[in-house]
């Protein structure tokens, strides 16, 4: 069962009953789920999470709505792997990738969406929509088609063609905004406002985001439940990583963790980084940026949970980390080379910033690090293009031989 107990707007405390609405009306500031914390105490424990399913579902008393509501995708528990050879490389011996990339629709977000999707399914929704800055519009798709909903999801017209095929694939209606996400966002409030569609980060946003404090689960169950000393993460809006903070402080209130000492790094691309510019003027105002960057699925200018996530920061000293734009690539390639895994640039972002951090001598040599792989690099192939450079070759050894020599010194 689900212990969902209200909404409560984080800044004036106000609550509200469980319904799909996600701002205060009287402060305007974001509503939050509240839980029976009380009550999850007495079933909750590390023996039973054990017994469940190998998905996000093994957490279900501490999320906003339970498995039996709705579909089931096998979202979740995916490979926390030692990254033994970028470490080595970096200097770090006990460095950690959780690899998020193996979810069925190749990205985080099949989290939230999960989470969403059940929710809109209790409440009645037939539509199931979102504003997209790429992954979520694949994920809502899949999870549009598994729940038979009408789904329509919204982007900006600039995508990568690996998410608008990725999306396009479940048979979703797909509107290409021209505007950026920021825009797109703006548009989607106003529908949602006036249809009655289940935008699963718009007027489902308390619940969605919800999903992600498994990430933060997981992480702590799979180190053996230990809190990591330091997390990196991505950051568009903000809220995974204000979510994996608060996964795993739930787990320490709830006496399944013994301490949470986790500092929490942000990473954003230099194209796109109003929260590190706020952590770098010192502030908890984000100025709202216009995005250029070649990481699409961090550009969000105008960071929706920004003031949260720079409280986390504060209140554990992590950093907020710009990355340069031609790192983005490099190290997309430097963790394929060396861990053999294929991130999208979210997670070429979020490899330069641990690679930062590691060199400035602000990550210790055996901290226990997990860097968050969000989204799969299929989804990102254009800019990577100049990765391929086969040896050409006619079908016969000797050509081969001949081809192979020519490669060796074109490459020395
Ligand atoms: C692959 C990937 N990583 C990270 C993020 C950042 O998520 P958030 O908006 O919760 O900060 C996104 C958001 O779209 C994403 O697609
Ligand atoms: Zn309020």
């Amino acid at each position: 069962m689900s212990y969902i107990k209200c909404l409560y707007c984080r800044e004036c405390g106000r609550e509200y009953p469980v319904a799909p609405e996600h701002v205060c009306e009287f402060c305007f500031g974001p509503l939050e789920v509240g839980y029976d914390y009380e009550a999850i105490k007495k079933v909750i424990s590390k023996d039973k999470i054990q017994k469940g399913p190998l998905s996000i579902w093994r957490y279900e008393d501490l999320l906003p709505v339970t498995r039996d509501s709705g579909i089931d995708m096998g979202t979740g528990f995916t490979p926390l792997v030692k990254a033994e050879n970028l470490g080595k490389t970096l200097g770090l011996n006990n460095l950690y990738i959780k690899n998020d990339s193996t979810n069925p629709t190749f990205s985080f977000k099949d989290r939230v969406v999960s989470v969403a999707t059940n929710k809109a399914l209790e409440f009645g929704f037939e539509t199931l929509a979102c504003a997209s800055t790429g992954n979520l519009a694949g994920s809502v798709s899949a999870h549009g088609a598994k729940a038979k909903m009408d789904t329509k999801v919204f982007f900006p017209s600039d995508l990568e063609q690996g998410k608008i095929l990725g999306a396009a694939i479940y048979g979703s209606t797909l509107v290409a905004v021209d505007g950026t996400y920021d825009e797109v966002n703006r548009l989607c409030s106003e529908l949602a406002d006036n249809h009655r569609w289940a935008f699963v980060n718009v007027n489902m946003r308390p619940y969605y985001s919800e999903g992600s404090k498994t990430l933060g689960y997981e992480v702590a169950e799979q180190l053996g439940w230990r809190a990591p000393d330091r997390c990196i993460v991505p950051a568009a809006s903000g809220s995974l990583f204000t979510k994996i903070w608060k996964g795993l402080n739930e787990l320490k209130d709830l006496g399944l963790l013994e301490s949470v000492n986790t500092f929490m790094d942000l990473a954003q691309p230099d194209g796109c980084s109003p929260i590190v510019e706020a952590f770098e003027q010192g502030t908890y105002h984000v100025k709202p940026v216009k995005p250029e960057t070649i990481a699409k699925s961090l550009a969000i200018g105008n960071p929706a949970d920004g003031f949260y996530a720079l409280k986390t920061i504060a209140e554990t000293k992590g950093n907020a980390v710009r990355v340069p734009e031609p790192e983005v690539a490099e190290c997309m390639k430097l963790l394929a080379e060396t861990e053999g895994i294929f991130t999208e640039t979210a997670g070429g972002v979020v490899i330069s910033a641990l690679r930062s951090l590691a060199k400035r001598g602000i990550i210790s040599a055996d901290e226990v690090v997990v860097a968050f792989v969000t989204g799969n690099g299929l989804k990102t192939v254009e800019v990577i293009e100049d990765a391929a450079d086969p040896v050409f070759t006619n079908p016969d050894y000797k050509s081969f031989q001949d081809a192979l020599n020519v490669w060796n010194k074109r490459s020395l």
